[in-house]
């Protein structure tokens, strides 16, 4: 807050590398809306002038059409509307695509407040610290109703919706503490739902990441939970019921029962959780029950980068490729390949005969 826009004082601080690009369509968009409302003003004050009643302009041979000037106003507004859907568009998939290399932070609103996870795992409430510089991907969902997780002074907007993941990214480029606003209205407090950005350097948000309560990393905190909730006693090696091993799949093109594709990311992942029957994987039965309302949407995020953290590699080793799937007495620990239960060939979708009939 304590920098003013470059432009006259009406906009926040810009504060990441996305501002300025948004500012400068929105100033385009207001120049254009000037200048038009300038334009249509002045005829109608010099035509009601010049007509009015009373006044002796010439009125004789009114002009009924003139085609040049028809098109003139169908084709400049068109080719304006054109200009600005694609500088619109450039900006939004800019913002939806995050680099490969940015940094997760997971965001969780509720009513009515936001939590907020950072990659280490440490837990922040109406807060996001974030190193300045550094590009930063936000996924979020809401445990409640519709949320807007909103920072102005970076220029980016986005729902919050139950049931699914939305994210943007941004790069922040200002060291400063900036302001986070609920921008949907969610009840009682919706007003009350905000908090504070705050970017800094990066050895200082390393240093306060470090400072506070140590936490275990999300995905140890995850893979803590995959235990704790029962899913390895499916999803494991030696598991008597035969799930889908997970290990490694992150990423990755999944065969389903219906014949179609899935890639396993984020949505994926939840949904399978939350929504066992959607999605089947091809070759296994839709026996898995839903953990909604068991486990909660921050832990769901936890047990994805537990699922992410066991790699997204090419896990089907060659060394045990015989050995019968699910073997019950394989020794391997956790995260040394999808052997034989889970090698369906994701890209021509022939199912490994080991693994048919699951
Ligand atoms: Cu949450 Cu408004």
């Amino acid at each position: 807050m304590n920098e003013k826009s470059p432009y006259i004082g009406l906009l926040p601080p810009q504060a990441s590398t996305t501002a300025g690009p948004v500012d400068g369509l929105f100033w385009f968009l207001n120049v254009i809306t000037i200048v038009f409302t300038l334009l249509v003003m002045a005829a109608l004050v010099t035509f009601a002038v010049k007509y009015r009643r009373g006044a002796r302009a010439d009125r004789s041979n009114a002009p009924l059409e003139n085609l040049p000037l028809e098109i003139a106003w169908t084709a400049i507004p068109l080719l304006l509307c054109f200009v600005i859907f694609g500088w619109g568009a450039v900006i939004f998939f800019h913002n939806s695509r995050a680099p490969k290399d940015a940094m997760n932070i997971y965001v969780v609103g509720k009513q009515w407040m936001w939590k907020v996870q950072q990659p280490t795992g440490r837990w922040e409430q109406n807060e996001i610290h974030v190193p300045v510089g550094v590009p930063v991907k936000l996924t979020m969902t809401s445990t409640d109703v519709l949320h807007d997780f909103f920072i102005p002074a970076f220029r980016l907007k986005a729902d919050v919706i139950p049931g699914r993941y939305t994210s943007y990214w941004f790069e922040a480029t200002k060291v400063g503490t900036y302001h986070l606003y609920c921008a949907e209205y969610c009840g009682t407090y919706h007003s009350k739902m905000g908090g504070t950005v705050i970017v800094q350097e990066k050895a200082d948000y390393e240093r306060w990441l470090r400072s506070g309560n140590v936490e275990p990393t999300r995905a140890a905190a995850g893979e803590k939970l995959f235990r704790q909730h029962g899913c390895s006693g499916c999803h494991g090696l030696n598991a008597s019921v035969k799930a889908p091993l997970l290990d490694g799949i992150y990423g990755k093109q999944r065969a389903l029962e219906n014949g179609s594709f899935v890639t396993a990311d984020d949505r994926y992942l939840r949904d399978s959780i939350y929504l066992p029957q959607k999605e089947v994987r091809a070759g296994f039965k839709p026996i898995m029950p839903t953990y909604k309302g068991r486990i909660s949407e921050a832990d769901v995020l936890q047990i994805i980068d537990y699922i992410k953290a066991t790699g997204g590699g090419n896990h089907v080793s060659n060394a045990s490729a015989g050995s019968g799937s699910g073997n019950p007495g394989n020794p391997n620990p956790y995260g040394t390949g999808d052997v034989g239960r889970d090698n369906i060939s994701a890209r021509s979708g022939i199912a490994n005969p080991q693994g048919a009939g699951r």
